[in-house]
């Protein structure tokens, strides 16, 4: 009988990953890579010591009041965690982890594009060029906005924040955050700090989302806030879907408030909003802003040395 701790796998990981996982774990891997229940995470962990999930994954309240008491930590394949209950985990006595740092450069890569895509018609160039409808050539034609020189307001400078701003300087944008508290100046590395979202919207000729879904960031783009961008301005979320309004976004993008919006994130994942399909300058992905092999490996190597720390006795070096 194996010795080794019991990890289940709930999704189809990267193959460096799950080579590695069978190496250390008894392990059982979703091949199939389908989604599973909340009803079937409950029944499925009696049989693991550890569960080792994606954020597509639910452990709200409910489910972690009847995992099995078999579950003692639960080790995230995502940096954002709002799949999660973290004080109801806790108070099960379950040890939660997630994956910082390591995909940072990767989302921060797929809100430039985003940025780039949403500014450029990319929606609109790419339907044109491909089903032979380009017919037409005018220099009023597909006329965007240039992010060269333009301002550029971040919500959240954490790590992916940060890298977004690195990329953003070297296209020439003068960067402006909002953040919970300054950075030192050596971080800031120019970029001017405002400390309430009033100052730092009206000011924002694109606006990239890098905060967390939080209670007090549900929604944070609001009606009420998108209208405090200046006319014309390109939102860009690669965070969570929780923190825009929808239904305000499409109302901006149709008054011609907003002139575009670039999105990786939706309220309802996997899927996204039918309604936005409507309007070419919303330029749209699927969740794939850490979906790089590179960064798909160092995700899966970090969860693992969360799992190894914890069965060797140490603390994760990621426990939330
Ligand atoms: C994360 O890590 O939070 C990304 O959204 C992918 O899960």
């Amino acid at each position: 009988m194996s010795t080794k701790p019991t990890l289940w796998i709930t999704r189809k990981l990267s193959d460096a990953t799950l080579e590695r996982a069978a190496r250390d774990y008894d392990v059982t891997i979703n091949h199939e890579d389908r989604l599973y229940t909340p009803d079937e995470i409950i029944q499925n962990s009696a049989n693991f010591d550890a569960i080792l999930p994606c954020h597509s994954e639910l452990f709200d309240a409910s489910v972690a009041r009847q995992l099995d008491a078999r579950v003692k930590i639960i080790a995230n394949h995502s940096v954002g965690v709002d799949h999660c209950d973290l004080p109801a985990l806790k108070a099960r006595g379950i040890t939660v982890t997630n994956t910082p740092d390591v995909l940072s450069d990767a989302t921060a890569e797929i809100a430039l594009l985003l940025m780039l895509g949403a500014a450029r018609h990319a929606v609109e160039g790419d339907r044109l060029v491909r089903t032979g409808g380009w017919d037409f050539w005018s220099p009023a034609f597909m006329v965007g906005k240039q992010v060269s020189g333009a301002r550029l307001g971040i919500i959240g400078m954490g790590r992916v924040g940060q890298a977004m701003a690195r990329n953003a300087r070297g296209l020439g944008m003068e960067i402006h955050y909002h953040n919970r508290s300054q950075l030192p100046e050596a971080l800031e590395n120019g970029a001017t700090y405002h400390a309430t979202l009033d100052s730092l919207l009206p000011v924002s000729d694109f606006l990239s989302l890098h905060c967390p879904a939080l209670p007090d960031t549900i929604d944070l783009m609001n009606r009420n806030q998108l209208q405090k961008l200046p006319k014309g301005a390109v939102l860009v979320n690669s965070a969570r879907g929780a923190l825009v309004d929808e239904d305000a976004l499409l109302d901006a993008i149709k008054s011609g408030h907003l002139s575009a919006a670039g999105l990786d994130c939706f309220k309802n994942e996997p899927g996204g909003n039918s309604e936005f399909s409507r309007h070419e300058n919303i330029f749209m992905l699927p969740h794939i802003g850490s979906a790089t092999v590179k960064t798909r490996d160092a995700m899966g190597f970090r969860a693992l040395d969360n799992l190894d720390a914890f069965f060797a006795g140490k603390q994760p070096g990621d426990q939330l």
